[in-house]
């Protein structure tokens, strides 16, 4: 795979979700049996992302270091930078300048949940030219980012939260960048709502004739934690798989033994030093498994 960073932005004021964000960032609330931050984590992980930098305000990155570490126990690097205000969605990657260099970098925004094969994300990291997005059918385009497409997949026209929406596709807050996205993020200016927004810096790519854009099917589900309503809807959504499969979703410590970036000696050890919990016994039987 080409080299690729990860970065997840978890900052915001989670307005949508307030009171139950009042004195809790939005990443660190609930999604039915772990933080929601694991589930944007676990989808870098699965395609291959190991290094990967969290972005959060100052108040909160303390919570999610403690949470989360320097990433050894998952196989994984964690560095953690400062958004002092929520200035918007494509300031991340002028913070994260340092930390991209010269290297492709996939961008994850900490309230997206991507459940299903990940095939399409791997042939992107892989087949990056520039920037690429993704294209979902969603029943409430105007909520998002949306993409129109022409016949032949050409990408017409991308617009932030249109009132009229010309296609159903949204744009899910997944997106790849070859490194010139920090130059081309520091051109930007806030739009009305006083934010640097990631669909006109998609749009710096797209009139240098290298955004590429997939359409993601039905077969993957994509779910927006940021509203009361999706939080329920995605709690729901892996309450019902895990319980019917017996099997975790986004269990970072699973990934990692699976995808060898942890031993299984070391996931013993690490499980062993859990409270006694569900999850723990989950770990667990993963050990049994391996021996059986
Ligand atoms: O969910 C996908 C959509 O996300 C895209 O289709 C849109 O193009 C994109 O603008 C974004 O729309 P939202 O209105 O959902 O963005 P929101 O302000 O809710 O922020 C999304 C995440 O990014 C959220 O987890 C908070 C975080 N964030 C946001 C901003 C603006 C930050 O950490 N810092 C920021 O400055």
């Amino acid at each position: 795979m080409k080299k690729t960073k990860g970065i997840v932005l978890a900052g915001g004021n989670g307005t949508r979700l307030y009171p139950a964000t009042s004195g809790i960032n939005k990443h660190l609330l609930q999604v039915y049996d772990k933080p929601m931050i694991y589930y944007p984590i676990s989808t870098l992980m699965l395609s291959g992302i190991r290094d990967i930098l969290i972005i959060s305000s100052e108040y909160d990155l303390e919570k999610f270091s403690k949470i989360l570490g320097n990433g050894d126990q998952f196989g994984v690097t964690f560095s953690y930078t400062v958004q002092t205000e929520p200035k918007g969605i494509a300031e991340a990657f002028i913070i994260a300048e340092e930390f991209i260099g010269e290297d492709q970098v996939c961008l994850i925004l900490g309230d997206n949940l991507i459940y299903g094969k990940l095939n399409f994300l791997r042939d992107a990291l892989n087949s990056n030219n520039g920037g690429y997005i993704f294209a979902y059918e969603v029943n409430n385009p105007q909520d998002f980012g949306v993409v129109t497409l022409g016949k032949d997949g050409t990408i017409i026209d991308i617009t932030e939260k249109p009132i009229n929406p010309q296609s159903n596709y949204a744009i899910p807050g997944i997106y790849i960048f070859d490194s010139n996205v920090v130059k081309y993020a520091k051109t930007l200016t806030p739009s009305k709502r006083n934010e640097i927004e990631i669909t006109d810096l998609q749009k710096i790519y797209l009139s240098n004739g290298n955004l590429q854009c997939n359409i993601i099917g039905r077969g993957i589900a994509w779910l927006d934690t940021g509203t009361p309503a999706g939080l329920l809807d995605a709690g729901l959504f892996i309450h019902t798989i895990e319980n019917r499969q017996g099997r975790k979703i986004a269990c970072l410590e699973e990934i990692a033994v699976n995808n060898e970036y942890i031993s299984i000696d070391f996931f013993r050890e690490i499980t062993e030093k859990l409270p006694d919990c569900k999850y723990k016994n989950y770990l667990l039987s993963i050990i049994k498994s391996k021996f059986d």
